[in-house]
C-alpha cells in the first residue's frame, strides 16, 4: 500500500548542498509495522517527514495506494495527510488550551465532520486508547503517556491507512513506551500500517521489521522478531 522508490531528498544550505536521503526504496503492507533506526543525522525524520507529506522529495517516488504523492499539488497533499495518514510525535504537539476531547476532534473538524458525529467519533477513539476517563482534561492535567494516548487518539480518529510515529517513546518512561507499543501492536492487527522511527533497541523490537538508516541509506533491513 505505501511504496517508495529512489527517494532523494537534499538540502541547500547557503552554498552546500546537503544529501539527507540519498536513494531509498521500500514497500510497506497493510498492517506491517517497521522501525527505522539509525544514528542522529542519518536521515530518519526526513524520511518520516516525506511519507507523511509534510515535506517534498527532491526525487524518486512515494506512491501510497496507488496514488504518487511526488506529483499532488498541495491542497491535494493535506488531503491526503488528513484522511489516509496519522502522525504522533515524541514531544506530542497536543493544543495546550484544549482538552483532550477537543484535540481529538480536530482532524474531524478540518475533515468537515458535522459536530455532534464528531463529539462521538473523538469519544470513540479516546475509549479505545483507554481515556474515557479523561476527555476534558488539558494537555497538563494529563502524564506523558496519557498526553501520547491522546495524540495517538487525535493521528488515527480519520482512520488513516498508515501511521507514522517519529520517536513516539522518546518522552515516556519504559513501562509507558511498553503499554504504547501494546497499542501500536493492536492497530497493526487491525490493518494499519505503522512507520515509526526510533532510538531505542527494545522499543523496536515491537516491530516486524526494522531499517537501519546511515547517511541516508538503508543499510540493513531485518526482522525484528522471529
Ligand atoms: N530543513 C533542513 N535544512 C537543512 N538540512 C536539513 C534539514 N532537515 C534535515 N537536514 C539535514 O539532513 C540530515 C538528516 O536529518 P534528519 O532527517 O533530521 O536526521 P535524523 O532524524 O536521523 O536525526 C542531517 O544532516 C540534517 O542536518
Ligand atoms: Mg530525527
Amino acid at each position: 500500500m505505501l511504496l517508495i522508490h529512489d527517494l532523494v531528498k537534499h538540502y541547500r544550505m547557503g552554498e552546500q548542498i546537503i544529501t539527507a536521503i540519498a536513494g531509498v526504496s521500500l514497500t510497506i503492507q497493510e498492517g506491517e509495522f517497521f522501525a527505522i533506526m539509525g544514528a542522529s543525522g542519518s536521515g530518519k525524520s526526513t524520511l518520516l517527514n516525506i511519507i507523511g507529506c509534510l515535506d517534498r522529495p527532491t526525487a524518486g517516488k512515494v506512491e501510497l495506494d496507488g496514488r504518487d504523492l511526488s506529483q499532488c499539488d498541495d491542497a491535494t497533499l493535506a488531503r491526503v495527510r488528513n484522511q489516509k495518514i496519522g502522525f504522533v510525535f515524541q514531544q506530542f504537539n497536543l493544543l495546550p488550551r484544549f482538552s483532550a476531547l477537543e484535540n481529538v476532534e480536530l482532524p474531524l473538524i478540518y475533515a468537515g465532520s458535522k459536530p455532534q458525529q464528531r463529539k462521538l467519533q473523538a469519544l470513540a477513539v479516546l475509549e479505545r486508547v483507554g481515556l474515557s476517563e479523561r476527555t476534558h482534561h488539558k494537555p497538563s492535567e494529563l502524564s506523558g503517556g496519557q498526553q501520547q494516548r491522546v495524540a495517538i487518539a487525535r493521528a488515527i480518529v480519520n482512520r488513516p491507512r498508515l501511521l507514522l510515529a517519529d520517536e513516539p517513546t522518546g518522552a515516556l518512561d519504559s513501562r509507558t513506551s511498553t503499554e504504547i507499543m501494546d497499542l501500536f501492536t493492536e492497530l497493526g492487527a487491525q490493518g494499519m500500517a505503522i512507520v515509526m522511527v526510533t532510538h531505542d533497541p527494545e522499543v523496536a523490537t515491537y516491530a516486524h521489521k526494522i531499517i537501519r538508516l546511515r547517511d541516508g541509506r538503508i543499510l540493513s533491513g531485518t526482522p525484528a522478531r522471529q
